[in-house]
């Protein structure tokens, strides 16, 4: 089986990039494995300490690495948005194949100092895990929001990402090019779009020279997703389109079978409406028409 590092040099190679999507549960995480493995692609698979909180840290690592072997497909396990060097010590026991420190509400020079000591750290527990660093504001959360958080709209310099990136030695950067966690309600409702700054991905990855993942994914323009991942965007992350579609999908079940309590039965809505976002993004994502 093809390591992580490997997969992602391929896909740098090819000029695609490589889906990472969330789950909460165990629907979830099978939805967006059965979605990459009808289309013959490698995916990622990522728990937010939130997340983690609810499935459990070494249960995560145990569902993918069970899903792994029963299908011999590359599937990684990513912990994302870790705050603390307690949590990434963690996830790097338990076996994740990809930790994301997450500095990126501190001051440069604080991010500097607590993204190399959790480099250092979870290197020391297994150097084969890829770390992540995050220069600039995206927000934090993948909810439906009200307006845009305070702050987002600043894009990381290329300057900021070669400074960061050799004091780390992180493996892949997560800048702020445009992007932000979450979707605005005019972006649920159809009637908006983020868009990127195709020109900065494109400089900050040339200053910097690693991996590169876009996070905030949800209600990205199509042809800004492409762009992006053809400028230097390796990795990209979709969660809060996950989240409505399991909401949605969860409901229409209920209401069309307001007698139903067997979960196994309702819990298929939930599982196709995400499993179809899944498809829709990773066929974008490896440009297959
Ligand atoms: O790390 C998670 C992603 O960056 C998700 O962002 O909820 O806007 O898709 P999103
Ligand atoms: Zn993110």
């Amino acid at each position: 089986m093809a390591t992580l590092r490997e997969v992602l040099q391929d896909a740098q190679r090819r000029g695609v990039a490589v889906g990472h999507f969330n789950f909460s549960d165990l629907t979830a995480l099978r939805a967006a494995v059965a979605a990459a493995g009808e289309l013959n692609v490698p995916v990622m698979v990522g728990v937010s300490e939130g997340e983690r909180a609810l499935v459990g840290v070494r249960q995560a690592a145990t569902l993918v690495k069970s899903l792994r072997e029963e299908t011999g497909h590359p599937i990684f396990l990513n912990a994302d948005h870790t705050h603390s060097l307690e949590k990434a010590e963690e996830a790097a026991r338990a076996g994740f194949d990809e930790i994301i420190f997450d500095g990126s509400s501190m001051a440069l020079d604080e991010n500097v100092k607590q993204t190399s000591r959790a480099v250092e750290a979870i290197k020391s527990i297994n150097p084969a895990i890829m770390v992540e660093g995050e220069v600039g504001y995206i927000g934090t959360s993948s909810e439906i929001l009200t307006k845009a958080p305070e702050g987002i709209g600043a894009l990381t310099t290329p300057e900021e990402a070669t400074q960061f990136v050799n004091a780390t030695r992180i493996d892949v950067l997560a800048p702020a090019v445009g992007n932000m966690h979450g979707l605005l309600q005019s972006m649920v409702r159809g009637e908006a779009q983020k868009h990127l700054d195709i020109e900065r991905i494109g400089v900050v990855h040339a200053a910097c020279g690693i991996f590169m993942t876009l996070h905030g994914g949800s209600g990205t323009n199509d042809q800004d997703f492409q762009r992006a991942i053809k400028a230097g965007m390796t990795i990209v992350h979709v969660n809060t389109e996950l989240r409505l579609a399991w909401r949605r999908g969860l409901e229409a079940e209920l209401k069309a079978h307001p007698e139903e309590v067997a979960p196994y039965k309702i819990l298929p809505g939930a599982y196709n409406a995400i499993k179809d976002v899944v498809t829709a993004r990773l066929r974008l994502f490896n440009f297959l028409g």
